[in-house]
This record gives C-alpha cells, sequence and structure tokens, in this order.
C-alpha cells in the first residue's frame, strides 16, 4: 500500500489512540500466569496483539475475545483463563512472535521456567534482533538455551525449568529485557535481582505489585522472589507512543488544536512531554486520573513556536519510541538538536537512526547520522516527496506526519507497516484533515 498525503491548512480534532501496547502484553502474560480468569478491556490492537495472543494460546492459554460492539473495536474485551504456573503446555509448533520484539522477550522469560521444550521464532526484521541479552542471564538461572549465531539471534531453541534466581546487571536500560528476568525471577527458586543503568518503562514492575508479587523497587534496583499472582482485571491507558504521533503533528503544525482522551501518563513514559515541553510545545494535561496502577490523563496539544534541545543521557529510556517523531518535530525547531546516547534505535524494528535520517531527508530536512542518535537542523519547513516506510511502523507514521506538515504532496510507500500498532492510523490522519487520499 501507498499513502498520499497533503498538508491541510488547519488540523483538528480528537483521535483515539489505541490501548498501550506494552500494558496490553504485561495484561495478558501475567494473567495467564495467575490462576483464575482476568478481563482486559481496551487491549492493543494490530499485528503485535496477534503474536502474543499467538503465542500465549500455543501454550495453551485459553483466551476469548468477547465484541461488544463491532464498529468500536474500544469496547472489546479479552477474558484470560489463568491456567497458574504449572498449567502451560508444551508448543507442539514453533512459537511466532511476529515483528514484536516485546512478545518475543516476555514470552521467552516465561518459556525458561518451564520444563518442556519449545522454539520461538518471528518475522524477518525480529529474526536480526539481538536475544543474548536476555538469553545470558536467563542461562544463568539455569535455562539451557540455543539460537543462531554469536548474538543468539532467533529462533530460540528453550527447555527451561529448576531455575533459580540470580543478581544481574543490565548493560542496556530496556523494559523488555528487565521484564523477560522478572518473569522467569517470579517463578524461580530464591530472589532475583535486577540492577537498571537508568530507568526504562515499570509497567511490569507495577502490575506484578498489583498482582500481589513479592517484588521489591529501591531505586534502580528490583527484587522478585517466587510468587502466586491474583489475577488482575486491567483497563488499558491509551498508548502514549502512538499519542505521540498527534502530539508533535499539532505542535508543528501552524493552525492545529488536537485533543487525545485517556492516555496513559506513567512517568517512565512521558519523556515525550518533557522534550516537547522543553522545545517550548504548546500541550497541556486535563483530567489527571490515578485509578489503578497505571495514571492517566487528556492531552490537548496547539500549534507552537519550537525551539531545539537536547535528547540523552537518562532521558533517552522514556522517549526511546518517540525518537523518530521528535526528530520530526526537530525540523520545525530555531536551532540544532541532538539526540545522543541512543544507539538501542539502530536495532529495533529497523535501524531507525538511518531510516528516519533517510526519510526526512528526502522531504528536505538536515539530518546528520550520529553513531549513537542525530544532529538534526531546524529547517522550518519540508517539502513532499516519496518515502519508505523500512518495513517499521514507527517510521511509516513519522513519514505520515511529516505529510501533514510538508509542502505539496507526500508518498509513503509501504505504509501497511502502521498496522503493527496502529490498524486506524491513516483513517485517523485522514480525519483529522481530510485532505488525503488512499493508493493502492
Ligand atoms: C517495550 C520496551 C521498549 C520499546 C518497545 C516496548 C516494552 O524497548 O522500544 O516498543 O513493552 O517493554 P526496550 O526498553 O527493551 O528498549
Amino acid at each position: 500500500m501507498r499513502e498520499v498525503i497533503q498538508a491541510p491548512a488547519v488540523l483538528e480534532g480528537s483521535p483515539v489512540p489505541p490501548g498501550d501496547k506494552s500494558i496490553s502484553h504485561r495484561a495478558l502474560l501475567l494473567n495467564s500466569i495467575a490462576r483464575r480468569r482476568a478481563t482486559v478491556s481496551n487491549l492493543c490492537v494490530g499485528d503485535d496483539r496477534a503474536s502474543i495472543l499467538r503465542c500465549l494460546r500455543g501454550l495453551g492459554v485459553r483466551i476469548e475475545h468477547h465484541i461488544a460492539h463491532p464498529w468500536d473495536y474500544s469496547t472489546d474485551n479479552f477474558v484470560v483463563h489463568g491456567v497458574g504456573p504449572d498449567g502451560f503446555s508444551e508448543p507442539s509448533t514453533v512459537l511466532n512472535a511476529g515483528n514484536s520484539a516485546t512478545t518475543f522477550r516476555l514470552v521467552s522469560g516465561l518459556l525458561a521456567t518451564q520444563p518442556f521444550f519449545s522454539v520461538i521464532s518471528g518475522d524477518p526484521s525480529l529474526r536480526e534482533r539481538p536475544m543474548d541479552r536476555i538469553v545470558s542471564p536467563l542461562m544463568k538461572m539455569g535455562a539451557t538455551i540455543m539460537g543462531r549465531g554469536g548474538d543468539c539471534l532467533p529462533p530460540l531453541a528453550i527447555r527451561g525449568g529448576n531455575i533459580h534466581g540470580v543478581r544481574h546487571k543490565l548493560a542496556v536500560a530496556s523494559a523488555q529485557v528487565k521484564s523477560s528476568l522478572l518473569i522467569a525471577g517470579l517463578l524461580a527458586e530464591g530472589e532475583t535481582v535486577i540492577e537498571q543503568p537508568a530507568l526504562s518503562r515499570d509497567h511490569t514492575e507495577r502490575m506484578l505489585a498489583a498482582m500481589g508479587a513479592d517484588v521489591e523497587v529501591d531505586g534502580l534496583t528490583i527484587t522478585v522472589r517466587r510468587s502466586e499472582l491474583n489475577p488482575l482485571d486491567v483497563q488499558v491507558p491509551g498508548d502514549m507512543s502512538s499519542t505521540a504521533f498527534w502530539l508533535v503533528a499539532a505542535a508543528s503544525h501552524p493552525n492545529a488544536c488536537i485533543r487525545v482522551k485517556h492516555v496513559g501518563i506513567n512517568p517512565s513514559r512521558t519523556g515525550v512531554l518533557d522534550v516537547l515541553a522543553a522545545m517550548g510545545a504548546r500541550i497541556h494535561k486535563e483530567n489527571v486520573r490515578a485509578d489503578g496502577s497505571e495514571p492517566t490523563a487528556d492531552l490537548v496539544a496547539e500549534s507552537s513556536d519550537l525551539r531545539a534541545t537536547e535528547i540523552a543521557g537518562d532521558m533517552i529510556p522514556r522517549v526511546i519510541d518517540e525518537l523518530p517523531v521528535l526528530a520530526l518535530a526537530a525540523c520545525f525547531a530555531r536551532g540544532t538538536t541532538t539526540i545522543r546516547d541512543a544507539g538501542e534505535l539502530r536495532v529495533k524494528e529497523s535501524d531507525r537512526i538511518t531510516a528516519t535520517a533517510n526519510g526526512l531527508n528526502r522531504l528536505g530536512a538536515r539530518i546528520e547520522e550520529l553513531e549513537d542518535g542525530m544532529s538534526i537542523r531546524g529547517v522550518g519547513g519540508l517539502t513532499g516527496a516519496e518515502s519508505e516506510s523500512y518495513g517499521d511502523h514507527r517510521i511509516a507514521m513519522t513519514m505520515g506526519v511529516a505529510g501533514l506538515l510538508a509542502k505539496g504532496e507526500t508518498t509513503v510507500i509501504d505504509s501497511e507497516a502502521a498496522d503493527v500498532s496502529y490498524p486506524g492510523f491513516w483513517d485517523t490522519l485522514r480525519s483529522l484533515q481530510g485532505t488525503t487520499r488512499a493508493a493502492s
């Protein structure tokens, strides 16, 4: 698919983002380990959701999908029939995590605790993503794991069971790795202690605590001991990473106001709000709510006079998924923005440093690649051109938003990549301005 976009004179609307992808994964997986049923509502949508559901069902977990109103997926419910830590069954075929590294890494943590043989794999992009970061600590805990090449690339063959807790220092601030080890630690003998170099999203820690697990967080150190989980009904908040596209669109467009309701504002995810505030973006919160373990708010973003900033250090894990679209905002800011310490971007669904720089430079941006980031000169405007998604959902959507801001016509090739996390993205984009048309 190709999507052809033109910048509208006015950009306005109230998009409803999908449920948070990270929280959805944890709600499904942790409730599978609990013993009774739990209901998850406003689950994320898209291919990544299909991936986690497929893997858990492949392990014998019954998960029912109840459709309340076929025209509104946000009213769907998923009922998870938890099997308990010993109730998973040996999969008779390869577990397919698709494009989702979150599915792959979290499910691998569970497989390391199970006394059976399993193989987990994914699509071509996932099969090139480094897994040694989970394989080494899970093997240290006692699991037997084999993978391809020196970096333990997928597929992984895992035989787990009888594992014991370890103390592990994470080399990178990764929530996927941390969560994989927390899940393994929950079912391991003894104590598992994880030391993080910086705070990454903490949804797993919060949900484990809400489900009654023996988990303690002391600064950047997390300790988990073997425990039973109580089932937890979860109302998943809107996804901040999906919302970020609309916030940047509004802040960078000369005549815009966009309101997004019920977005998760867990502080480990709000780096994008902090960076945009430092850039002078006019974004405010309304209806801040703290019900459940994840705070939410409505966010209102308006046209802004943006200035350059520096994004580096401990901020990086808090904005890791939003960096491509923040690079787009930086094109509209006065001065030169630098992004540093973000080498992890090179091992995401695509090499997001190269993909972002190449994609936006085609539209007239002045972005220089750095080994661990980008230097982005504010050029004040972009000109439409043809660009690619690199098969990466966040690059597809960044280029879509660029089309809302660029002069002339922007074409995004392989635009269906957005379906991984935001299947309604292109319709929503059209609804905010009404002048794009889809071509096939
Ligand atoms: C995720 C963590 C992040 C993020 C990914 C989802 C998660 O990766 O990029 O989209 O749900 O744990 P890392 O923190 O592992 O880099």
